[in-house]
């Protein structure tokens, strides 16, 4: 079969639709490090991306940009509605996210789900070489493993999850779990940015599945890979009854799925060269005179996401300057939301209760000349976002839960002259690897408002330690470094 040795499934393509000045629309590469780490791989191996092109209601024919094959894959308006905003961004994303929001269970959400994704793996069985490796990406996507083995037992499958995997007790609400757990276990690597989303995963399959597990090595049962149900393998906690297929299934009679830890990164070259960039150097300055020049600027820089935990860190902002602890024209925050999944009802109520909050705090605290919280409801291109970690003597990070947050990476490649406080929610990935910073728990405002004021007075010995501590980890992991080291093992295997 002719076709592409290595293909990358992601809900969505590596692209996205650029209008210019004269009208005319086309394609620019996505600036997220996903598309940045993958790119190289697919241009030197002759690779495809399978994604939605974003639009409701338009089919594309597949095209070439950058050196990658794209092949778009169409979501009806319904499909948007259901599939997208509905089981991934209103099942999925909350129930992996601790519930911080209730999750919503449809069942018509979840028949979308089981359609779209057949969709991907068919898309995908379609444009691979034989024996080609295919890496499936994130939640959205979970049973297309599984689809894939069916139409194509021929190719190598990897599956990345960006986002936690909740604890088997959350995850046991779900009324589709099975189907989820063996929609994954159609992987042969299945990859998590924490070492505890990835024993929540083994906990969740050994609890409902009673599947053999030694060594992150899940023994799947042959006769289990046909999409029945999973009776004999089941456990029965209802009943009491055990699972079945606790001990070493015998020889042939399985195959092995690995789910382990792969920390993701950032394109730390590209965020180190942009902080060399002498224009964006003097942009940060600037920044700072807009501001006014104020002794600390603090940096929050979130999609606009319940996950993020934006009103606890507005609650304790809000309670220093009530405090006379922080002070307005001597401190500043700078508040950046980009907008996202507006058409999700948790996240339009969320933008009402943040936008009402500043509106408030700046209302009380704002002088002429100074407002105390600039809010800006924008994505921006990363050459500004570098400027503003620049221009940000400490960034907030104060997720209440997070796969990863590749902001607080970011902002420690950004600091090319090791100074900077990173004040970070010990509830992220990127909390495992990045110690030295000034971890919080966001629930504990308290605690949350003492780190704040810390990291305005840290003394420049303490915080230059910690910063080279950081530095350290975010030049050594970047996110080549992590899909390499993702082939590798899913090679290995
Ligand atoms: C998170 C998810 C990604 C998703 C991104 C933006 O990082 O892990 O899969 O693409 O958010 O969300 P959106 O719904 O706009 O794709």
């Amino acid at each position: 079969q002719a076709g592409y040795e290595f293909v990358v499934v992601a809900n969505r393509l590596a692209v996205n639709r650029v209008t210019a000045k004269d009208g005319s629309t086309g394609w620019q590469r996505s600036p997220g490090g996903l598309v940045t780490a993958l790119a190289p791989i697919m241009s030197s191996s002759g690779g495809a991306w399978v994604g939605w092109h974003g639009a409701a209601d338009e089919t594309l024919e597949p095209f070439d940009h950058d050196s990658m094959h794209l092949h778009p894959v169409p979501l009806s308006g319904q499909e948007v509605e259901d599939f997208y905003e509905g089981f991934s961004n209103g099942t999925l994303w909350p129930l992996y996210h601790d519930v911080i929001a209730r999750p919503l269970f449809h069942r018509h959400w979840w028949d979308a789900y089981q359609q779209v994704n057949q969709r991907f793996a068919e898309a995908a069985a379609k444009v691979a070489a034989e024996n080609a490796t295919v890496w499936v990406q994130d939640y959205q996507l979970q049973l297309v493993p599984q689809m894939l083995r069916e139409l194509r037992p021929d190719v190598k499958i990897g599956f990345f999850n960006h986002i936690p995997f909740p604890p088997p007790g959350l995850f046991a609400q779900l009324p589709w779990r099975h189907a989820v757990m063996k929609g994954l276990l159609g992987a042969d690597l299945i990859g998590f940015q924490r070492e505890s989303d990835a024993k929540n995963f083994q906990r969740a399959v050994r609890a409902r599945l009673g599947f053999y597990i030694k060594s992150d090595r899940v023994f799947v049962p042959w006769e289990d890979d046909a999409a029945a149900p999973l009776e004999g393998f089941t456990a029965d906690p209802a009943r009491g009854t055990a699972p079945r297929q606790l001990s070493v299934p015998a020889e042939g009679t399985f195959r092995t799925s690995e789910a382990t830890a792969f920390p993701i990164s950032i394109d730390t070259d590209r965020i180190v060269e942009l902080s060399n960039d002498p224009k964006i150097i003097s942009r940060a300055a600037q920044i700072r005179a807009e501001l006014g020049n104020p002794d600390t600027i603090f940096l929050g820089v979130d999609r606009l996401d319940y996950t993020k935990g934006i009103r606890h860190r507005l609650k304790a902002y809000d309670e220093l300057l009530q405090e006379g602890k922080l002070r307005v024209g001597k401190h500043a925050l700078v508040q950046i939301a980009s907008p996202s999944r507006q058409g999700v009802e948790t996240y339009q109520r969320l933008r009402d209760e943040i936008e009402l909050a500043v509106g408030r705090i700046n209302g009380e605290f704002d002088t002429m000349g100074h407002t105390a919280i600039r809010y800006l409801h924008h994505s921006y291109p990363v050459e500004e976002m570098v400027a503003l970690y620049l221009a940000a003597d400490v960034m907030l990070v104060t997720a209440l839960r997070d796969g990863m947050n590749l902001v607080a990476k970011e902002y420690v490649a950004a600091r090319r002259d090791g100074t900077g406080v990173l004040v970070l929610s010990e509830f992220t990935g990127a909390a495992d690897q990045l110690r030295q910073a000034l971890l919080i728990n966001p629930h504990d405002i308290d605690e949350l408002k003492a780190a704040i004021v810390q990291a305005a007075v840290l003394d420049r010995e303490d915080e230059q330690k910690r910063m080279r501590s950081l530095r350290r980890q975010v030049v050594s992991h970047n996110v080549q470094r992590w899909a390499e080291e993702f082939m590798h093992r899913l090679h290995e295997l």
